[in-house]
Formats: C-alpha cells, sequence, structure tokens
C-alpha cells in the first residue's frame, strides 16, 4: 500500500492553518475481477436509470456534472457492495480489507463498526468528473474508488486546506484494480475521459454503524 499525506507545516503565527490529510492506494487486480466486474455494471446502468430518478440532495448528480441521465446521479439509492454475484462480494473483503491495512499503516484504532455504500460511475467519451466532495459533516469519515476499466484518465485529489487559487493536488494514474482511501472531505475529480469504451469506476462511502 501506498500512503499519501498533504500536510502543514507547523504554524508560525495563532491563525496560521494546520492540515494533515493520508490517502492510501494499492493495485488489487489480482484478486478483483475487473472485466466481469464492468460487465455487470453495464448490464444493470440502464435498469438502475429508469428505476430510480436523480438524486436531489443540493445537486442533481452529486455536482460531477455528470447529469441527471447519468448512472453516478443515481448513487444513494441502491448499495451496490450489497449486490449478490460473487466478484462483488470478493471486492467487498477486499475494501474492508484494505480499510483495515490502511488504519494499521497510520497508527489508528477505530473501535466501532464502518458500514459501506457503494455506487458505479460509467463515463463516456467526453466526459469528466469536476471538482466535489463527499461528506464535511462531523460524521465524516472515509471515501474511496476501485477503478474497473479506464484509458488513460487519471484522478485528482485536491488539499482541502489549499484548494482555491493554486490548489495543493495529488494525481493519481487511473489503473484498472487501482483502489484509494481518502477523507471524505477531500475534494477530487477527473481528466476529460477521452476513448470510445466506458470508463467504469466503483466509488463508496464509509461510515460508522449508529
Ligand atoms: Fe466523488
Amino acid at each position: 500500500m501506498k500512503i499519501f499525506t498533504f500536510k502543514s507545516n507547523p504554524p508560525l503565527t495563532p491563525f496560521a492553518p494546520q492540515w494533515d490529510y493520508s490517502m492510501g492506494y494499492e493495485n488489487i487486480s489480482n484478486f478483483i475481477d475487473c472485466p466481469k466486474i464492468a460487465n455487470l455494471i453495464l448490464s444493470k446502468e440502464k435498469n438502475i436509470i429508469s428505476t430510480f430518478p436523480p438524486v436531489k440532495k443540493f445537486s442533481v448528480d452529486g455536482f460531477t456534472d455528470l447529469g441527471p441521465n447519468s448512472l453516478t446521479s443515481r448513487y444513494g439509492y441502491y448499495n451496490l457492495i450489497d449486490w449478490p454475484e460473487i466478484e462483488i462480494k470478493v471486492l467487498r473483503d477486499r475494501i474492508v480489507e484494505f480499510h483495515q491495512k490502511f488504519l494499521k499503516n497510520l497508527n489508528i484504532e477505530i473501535l466501532k463498526t464502518v458500514s459501506i455504500i457503494g455506487w458505479a460511475n460509467v463515463m463516456r467519451k467526453g466526459e469528466k468528473i469536476n471538482p466535489h466532495l463527499h461528506n464535511v459533516q462531523p460524521n465524516s469519515y472515509l471515501s474511496g474508488h476501485v477503478t474497473i476499466q479506464c484509458k488513460n484518465t487519471s484522478t485528482y485529489y485536491i488539499n482541502p486546506v489549499n484548494q482555491l487559487n493554486a490548489p495543493e493536488v495529488q494525481q493519481i494514474k487511473n489503473v484498472p484494480g487501482e483502489i484509494t482511501l481518502f477523507p471524505s472531505c477531500m475534494p477530487h475529480y477527473t481528466d476529460t475521459h477521452s476513448a470510445s469504451t466506458e470508463r467504469i469506476t466503483i466509488a463508496f462511502d464509509l461510515s460508522f454503524k449508529t
């Protein structure tokens, strides 16, 4: 596992900002079946879009700009992580394991049970995901991505404190099987997808069970 941390230098004044945001990433393509998961998502895409309306929480698509007709705009209506197919069960176990490894790496002990809610993003030629974040509320925890199918794109993670004029950005190249975990308050976006095959990723939020 690789760890990347946005960390501030010690503040020199009482008003200087401080930050310490870590993210982890690793390739798990040896353990998950990306082609099968890609087919599974594509086979369910139309049905999910016709079954549920776009989300209506502040924006129709979670501020991604993928629009009200995208699969992304149905996030929150279903939990991909609970799909019954064996490929998804294997993926779920890998996410759980990666989360535990990430905490261990950072010497963080969490005694609460964590739940996972996941959804899929299918992007077609010319589409990109605009900067957005998932949660800045007191219960904000971790979010993640698993790249399933891609061609020449990256995901960019922005330092939550330094995100305006000259943002501090960590680029992570999209590779099938790449899993990332990052604080849910960390903004992120993608390149424009310019291949004729779909770019497919799974996104998920981890939260403490109440
Ligand atoms: Fe996101």
